[in-house]
């Protein structure tokens, strides 16, 4: 019960109105009896609204304590819904990566869909609640960052070990501009001459002085941003995704895209762009949608959210 109640206070699902309307859930979810797939299921936010609107929901998620967390959520909030009995309102929870989303929604009887929603990064809970370094608030914990360790085996005091300084470079390029990529390069190979670099205490001694403090930016945003996102293979995995969910949409099924940094969405426009300029979907959103002034005052992990969608037609 007690990680229920923090997850509760620790995330509000972005642009939660905005998704809803995306998929057009209200409409079709108990006329059609339709199916979706929550890409990245999270603590339940966004899947919970689309069950409880009538919709049968298939959520994938690689962290297993938020799929945990999840769960009783969304028995909390639709408790006969679990089940096997399809079109009535009901959710399948799996434990995996999006790269196997036409696999797991095979397995799950979900090749034809009317919407997928990606939601992508980490949630709140994770960057707060849990040891796994994604913060920079705690300098004891280890620097890991891996979303799932139940399948990733390398962390990110790995990666900081066994890189050369030319494969840093490239690695803080995602996020940071190469002057300042090249800076952090050479101060990790400089300090892991000395010691390894371990904890989250460590990489933030080692970066001291490069990044002058923004308002409203800890320092340590960005260079931990880009850690995360190669641990996770994170671009990677988007630009392996996105044909792959795109295929088990009907025709007239949405896909909804949110993303949280540049490298994501430029990944997310590129491909709208391509199926838009094959003639086998409409960009629905010329401009991306952001949350308002006031989603951004309750909930400031919105503030850098910019949702896409993309119609197949
Ligand atoms: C921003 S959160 C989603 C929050 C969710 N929409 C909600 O309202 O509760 C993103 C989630 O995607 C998960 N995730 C990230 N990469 C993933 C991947 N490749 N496969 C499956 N889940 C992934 C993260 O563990 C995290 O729980």
């Amino acid at each position: 019960m007690k990680k229920l109640k923090e997850a509760k206070e620790l995330h509000e699902p972005v642009l939660l109105n905005e998704v809803l309307e995306a998929l057009r859930v209200k409409e079709i979810a108990r006329s059609k009896k339709a199916c979706y797939i929550d890409a990245t299921v999270g603590l339940g936010g966004h899947t919970r609204e689309i069950v409880k609107a009538g919709a049968r929901v298939l959520g994938i998620e690689a962290d297993l304590y938020s799929l945990e967390i999840a769960r009783e959520r969304l028995k909390e909030a639709c408790p006969t819904l679990e089940s096997d009995d399809h079109f009535q309102g009901s959710f399948i929870l799996t434990h995996g990566n999006f790269i196997e989303i036409e696999k797991i929604a095979k397995d799950n009887g979900f090749e034809s869909v009317e919407g997928i929603l990606f939601d992508l990064g980490i949630s709140s809970f994770q960057l707060e609640g849990k040891n796994a370094g994604f913060s920079f608030q705690d300098p004891l914990a280890p620097l890991d960052m891996r979303i799932d360790p139940v399948s990733n085996k390398v962390k990110a005091s790995d990666l900081l070990k066994v890189l050369n300084e030319t494969q840093l470079i490239e690695l803080f390029t995602v996020v940071l501009n190469t002057a300042k990529s090249r800076l952090v390069a050479k101060a990790i190979v400089r300090e892991r001459a000395k010691k390894d670099i371990q904890t989250v205490g460590d990489f933030l001694y080692t970066i001291r002085g490069i990044f002058r403090p923004k308002r409203g930016q800890n320092v340590a945003t960005l260079p931990f941003l880009a850690l995360r996102i190669a641990v996770n293979s994170e671009l990677e995995n988007l630009k392996i995704t996105l044909p792959a969910a795109f295929n088990l949409l009907n025709l007239g099924g949405k896909l909804v895209v949110i993303c949280f940094h540049s490298g994501e969405d430029r990944i997310v426009k590129h491909f709208f762009i391509t199926k838009e300029k094959e003639g086998v979907a409409r960009l629905l959103t010329k401009k991306p949608i952001v949350p308002s002034y006031e989603e951004i005052q309750r909930n400031p992990r919105a503030r850098s959210a910019k949702m896409r969608i993309l119609e197949k037609i």
